[in-house]
């Protein structure tokens, strides 16, 4: 791997299949960067562990997203791939980071204050919930409690990133305000110790702006506890029966009409998926209101297809091969701690952990 090349570091989280919004977000991404970068990818599999997930279902969860990396086409020899417990070096410098980490930052963080709501069982209002938390967390009237692993969740993925000196971090919106964190975490610790030890990193996107992946129902983003996902493993019939079942309207009255959003939604995935001659197609028969609903979804349905269909080809011979993948994790955690491991030894040299 060259030395000039910037650095890519990625990872997605170990909850579950993965679906468009996170192949469109994130893997396919990492797939297009994977020849002009140096590039780490990993399986966060430690952030997995603040929502609780059953053990058995966890490692399961590792080892469906591993084959799913490698059956999108992420190439282990171009790539550094891992899991992020391999690396015991990155829950060592978590330690470290967290004791410039405010509490009070990390409470105000979106991802946070959404989860920590619906444990505690608070309903969402929009204006007080950082207030309400807040008073729950201390007051603790409900007897429900946020465990401190979902609040130090961004210590940890800052972590994931600054142990690399990583230049870009390919995420979708929703991570932007984490990546912003990170940025600030190395930039204090760089302040507080008078160092010019971490830079800072930035997202990317081919084309500007972040992706965003709607939905199948109509409004917002595709999303795991939306039940509204298109996976990459779906079979051709779940997938089809999917599409055609994704919520429109009653069709366009008036020439020239904007789309409602749930239609709007899948020329928003179709743009994604389909040739632009396509998309143009169909916006048009919109415009001059001859289309069909159903021709769309059906047109929909057969592009998406054609991405996913190889994919989840590949994850069923890649699956259940053992000995390739835990050979893919193995290489991958060797290579990864050597970097993580001078990044840690540097941060505790830094910080006055010193061999006596
Ligand atoms: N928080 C990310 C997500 O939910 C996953 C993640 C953890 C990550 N550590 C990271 C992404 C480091 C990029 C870099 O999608």
């Amino acid at each position: 791997m060259s030395n000039n090349k910037k650095v890519v570091l990625s990872g997605i989280r170990a909850t579950g299949n993965l679906h468009l919004g996170n192949y469109f977000g994130a893997l396919g991404k990492f797939v297009r960067m994977q020849d002009d970068f140096d590039c780490r990818f990993f399986i966060a599999d430690l952030h997995a562990l603040t929502t609780h997930p059953d053990p058995k279902m966890l490692h399961e969860n590792v080892k469906q997203i591993l084959a799913e990396y490698l059956a999108a086409g992420l190439d282990p020899d171009k790539n550094i791939l891992y899991v992020q417990s391999d690396v015991p070096e990155i829950s060592e410098m978590y330690l470290l980071m967290n004791m410039h980490a405010g509490i009070g930052e990390l409470m105000r963080t979106a991802s946070f204050k959404d989860k920590a709501r619906k444990a505690l069982g608070i309903s969402h209002d929009g204006n007080n919930d950082e207030e309400a938390v807040e008073k729950e967390i201390i007051g603790n009237q409900s007897g429900k409690s946020v465990n401190a692993g979902l609040l130090t969740y961004p210590t940890l993925m800052a972590v994931d990133i600054l142990i690399h000196h990583a230049d870009f971090v390919p995420v979708g919106k929703d991570q932007e305000q984490h990546l912003e964190l990170t940025r600030r975490f190395g930039r204090r610790f760089n302040a507080f110790y008078n160092t010019e030890y971490f830079h800072d990193p930035v997202n990317f996107n081919f084309d500007g702006k972040p992706v965003k992946v709607p939905g199948l129902d109509g409004s917002g983003k595709m999303g795991k506890s939306e039940g509204n996902c298109i996976y990459l493993v779906d079979d051709e019939k779940t997938l089809r029966k999917k599409v055609m079942r994704a919520v429109t309207d009653a069709g366009p009255t008036e020439p020239g009409s904007t789309p409602s959003e749930p239609v709007a939604n899948l020329f928003t995935l179709m743009d994604l998926v389909s040739e632009p001659d396509t998309a143009d197609h169909f916006r048009k028969a919109y415009a001059d209101c001859s289309i069909r609903y159903g021709d769309l979804k059906k047109q929909l349905a057969e592009d998406i297809l054609k991405i996913t269909l190889p994919i989840r080809e590949r994850v069923l011979e890649i699956r259940n091969d053992d000995q390739y993948l835990s050979r893919v994790v193995r290489e991958g955690a060797e290579r990864a701690r050597d970097i993580a491991a001078d990044t840690l030894r540097d941060v505790r040299h830094i910080m006055g952990i010193r061999k006596i």
